[in-house]
């Protein structure tokens, strides 16, 4: 059964005076109003045009309202039409793939909207026939890679050189979210037995992130995956084939800690050797083998969000003493509670 069975019904759903309705041509006034601006077509498809006529947005209101099934929607918020949110289908071998595509007028960013938006979204999308929903996003378009985090979709890949806007040759970068759990907790990259062929054969390369707070506190987080599962470990992860090292630091940031890192404000603390008997899939007779490159910083506030993320369990900080002497901490992580903190 596809997208396109009639148990779909159109999407409309509020939260507050926040709202996900279909289209109506009544809104044509209110999306010009607040989709004419380049600041939002420069990070959309050509098909969002700047500038954004009336004309522009009767055409796609009606495009929207007459398509079965319907998948664009309206984001309402105050009684006026705001943005937008819907799904292309994909077609042939990908008809198991939607496409995710939003915006927002700028007088209503930076309130969630856009984050709660593409969860429900998602769901409502999600409960059809669909195995996976997906995102392609210009790598400076920050705010719209922190929303697909929030929501709970997971880095993929890059697109390399793979679309022209306005006159330049730009990557994408691919967001995807699964019906199903990744084979690897949260990778998606490898078939599982075959990271595990990895793991069994050569080290992998990883970042502990060593994030102190002004009362000279070690933020660590109850390791919910192995190796290392019920302890009490820095935040961190793989660095991965093909993605530099600053850019691998800032994704881990705002994966595991839901914040933006200046990879410059991260200082070298020492490449550290991470040996352990299990793997991640418990694989009897495999060890696992880290080469941990480990950076710290020094947060003003210590109040990181970290996003809902399959690694941790919850976040603590500690004291030194409790580095040392609490025995879930893990040795791993114990080992940094003498090292100097950054200023
Ligand atoms: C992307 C867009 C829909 C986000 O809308 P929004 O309602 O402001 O999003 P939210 O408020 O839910 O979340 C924005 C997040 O980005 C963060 N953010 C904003 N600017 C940022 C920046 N320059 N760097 C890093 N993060 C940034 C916000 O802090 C917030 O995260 P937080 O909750 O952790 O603080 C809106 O900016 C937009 O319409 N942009 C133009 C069109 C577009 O990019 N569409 C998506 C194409 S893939």
């Amino acid at each position: 059964m596809s997208i396109a069975d009639d148990r779909s019904s159109p999407l409309d759903l509020r939260r507050g005076t926040w709202r996900i309705r279909p289209f109506d041509p009544a809104d044509v006034a209110s999306l010009v109003r607040h989709g004419n601006d380049p600041a939002i077509s420069a990070m959309l498809r050509d098909r969002f045009p700047s500038p954004y006529t009336e004309e522009d947005a009767r055409t796609w209101v009606a495009h929207a309202i007459a398509a079965r099934p319907m998948t664009h929607f309206a984001i309402e918020v105050d009684g006026e039409a705001v943005g937008g949110i819907g799904f292309d289908l994909r077609g042939d071998i990908h008809r198991v793939t939607a496409e995710i595509g939003y915006w927002l007028g700028t007088a209503c960013q930076g309130r969630g909207i856009a984050t709660w938006a593409v969860r429900e979204a998602t769901e409502w999308v999600r409960a059809l026939d669909l195995e996976r929903v997906e995102a392609e996003v210009f790598e400076t378009n920050a705010p719209s890679i922190r929303v697909l985090e929030k929501a709970g979709y997971v880095f993929e890949g890059r697109l390399g050189r793979a679309a022209i806007k306005r006159g330049a040759i730009v990557d994408l970068l691919v967001f995807g979210r699964l019906r199903e759990p990744r084979a690897i907790g949260g990778e998606g990259l490898l078939p599982r037995e075959d990271f595990a062929a990895l793991v069994a054969r050569t080290p992998l390369v990883s970042i502990d992130l060593l994030v102190w707070n002004e009362r000279d506190e070690l933020l660590v987080g109850m390791r919910r995956n192995r190796p290392a599962r019920g302890c009490w470990f820095v935040p961190g992860g793989r660095v991965r084939k093909g993605e530099r090292f600053d850019v691998a630091l800032r994704r881990l940031a705002r994966e595991e800690l839901g914040i933006d890192v200046d990879p410059a404000r991260a200082v070298p603390v020492g490449v550290f050797e991470h040996l352990y008997d299990d793997n991640f899939a418990g694989i009897e007779g495999v060890s696992t083998h880290y080469v941990v490159i480990a950076r710290a910083l020094r947060l003003a506030a210590d109040e990181p969000r970290p996003p809902e993320g399959d690694q941790h369990d919850g976040y603590r900080w500690l004291d030194r003493r409790v580095l040392r002497e609490e025995p879930r901490v893990h040795p791993h992580t114990r080992a940094y509670a003498d090292l100097p903190a950054p200023r």
